[in-house]
């Protein structure tokens, strides 16, 4: 049988949060593990440009993300973990999908249109402050995940419709030319926990709501301390359909640590306790990879290393596709 793709891209900006670990690492690395799969995770440094002008940011966050991931258990022997700025082939299949994209697909996207609205709310004019990058960027993600023909994209439902796009273009690439490119599909996962910030809204970088996935114990549980709650006294029965704290612990729980906080809601735990309880159930579950992490930051060089061979890896698959491409579309040697 031969193996699903399943690809997805973290770009490189920020730390990874709380939020980031359940929706995103902790699903791709259970994913991985399958031998019915063959996963390709990168670091999105690319895609970082377009938002963030800040190198010591794009910098250091990138060493961030691998440490992470690595430390949270991804096997680079397995999978194929890579950072996209060591793939020439990426912005080479870029160019080729630009010269083929409608300029009116882009002009539909979200995330420019977002920007677009903001822009004539404020009265200014309609691409002040939009670069080319933003503009264009579901292009360099349709050659992300068309260079390695994959399946499946894992990705939140704002990102759908770039899977889609990038659907679309391969789809062009393929009645033009020939079909060079399998048509993947977005994966959606509704069981996975979208987890709510402090204030009780999805935790996102863009809210400032998050907490921070390897904060040393004390500062995390200052950060848990601060998830919104409401003024019921300790004894008074609590909801835990409306509550953040008990949302954040059914992320972590187990069944019987979920029916455990159940009890402990119709029993009227104290919200303090209840918050010193949800941080030591994380804390459980992150602990090992927290020290890994120190390690790996401390020794970027090994870090570094194991981002090569994984580019190494992944140019077998880019190199001979972006040839056959090449070819495709006329770029051909002369003799
Ligand atoms: N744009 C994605 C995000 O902001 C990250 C990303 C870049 C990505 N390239 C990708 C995701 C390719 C999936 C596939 O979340």
């Amino acid at each position: 049988m031969t193996k699903q793709r399943i690809l997805t891209g973290i770009t490189t900006t920020g730390t990874p949060h709380l939020g980031n670990y359940v929706g995103a690492i902790r699903p791709a690395i259970e994913a991985s593990k399958s031998d019915d799969n063959l996963s390709f995770y990168f670091l999105a440094d690319y895609h970082a440009l377009i938002k963030c002008g800040d190198p010591d940011q794009v910098h250091s966050s990138t060493a961030e993300i691998a440490a992470t991931w690595l430390a949270c258990g991804l096997d680079p022997e397995k999978a194929v973990f890579y950072r996209q700025s060591d793939i020439p082939e990426i912005p080479e299949l870029c160019w080729l999908l630009t010269c083929l994209t409608a300029k009116g697909l882009m002009n539909r996207a979200h995330a420019y249109k977002a920007a677009v609205a903001e822009n004539e709310e404020a009265g200014e004019d309609p691409d002040f402050g939009i670069n080319m990058g933003l503009y264009s960027y579901p292009i360099l993600m349709a050659a992300d995940i068309l260079i390695f023909n994959a399946n499946k994209v894992p990705v939140g439902k704002d990102q759908i419709q770039h899977v889609e796009m990038a659907r679309d273009i391969a789809g062009r690439f393929n009645h033009h030319y020939s079909e060079k490119f399998v048509l993947p599909e977005a994966q959606v996962d509704e069981h996975v926990a979208v987890l709510q910030g402090l204030d009780g809204r999805k935790m996102s970088k863009s809210y400032g709501n998050t907490i921070p996935l390897f904060l040393p114990p004390k500062k995390l549980q200052k950060h848990i301390n601060k998830i919104k709650t409401n003024l019921l006294e300790p004894g008074e029965p609590k909801d835990p359909e409306t509550s953040t704290v008990f949302q954040v612990w059914q992320a972590f729980a187990n069944a019987e640590q979920l029916e455990y906080m159940r009890t402990q809601f119709a029993d009227g735990i104290a919200w303090g306790e209840a918050k010193k309880q949800l941080c030591a159930l994380i804390d459980e579950e992150i602990a090992p990879a927290r020290e890994k992490y120190e390690e790996l930051m401390a020794k970027p060089q090994e870090v570094e290393k194991i981002l090569l061979q994984g580019a190494e890896k992944a140019r077998e698959f880019a190199k001979p596709l972006v040839q056959e491409l090449r070819h495709a579309v006329g770029i051909r040697k002369l003799s």
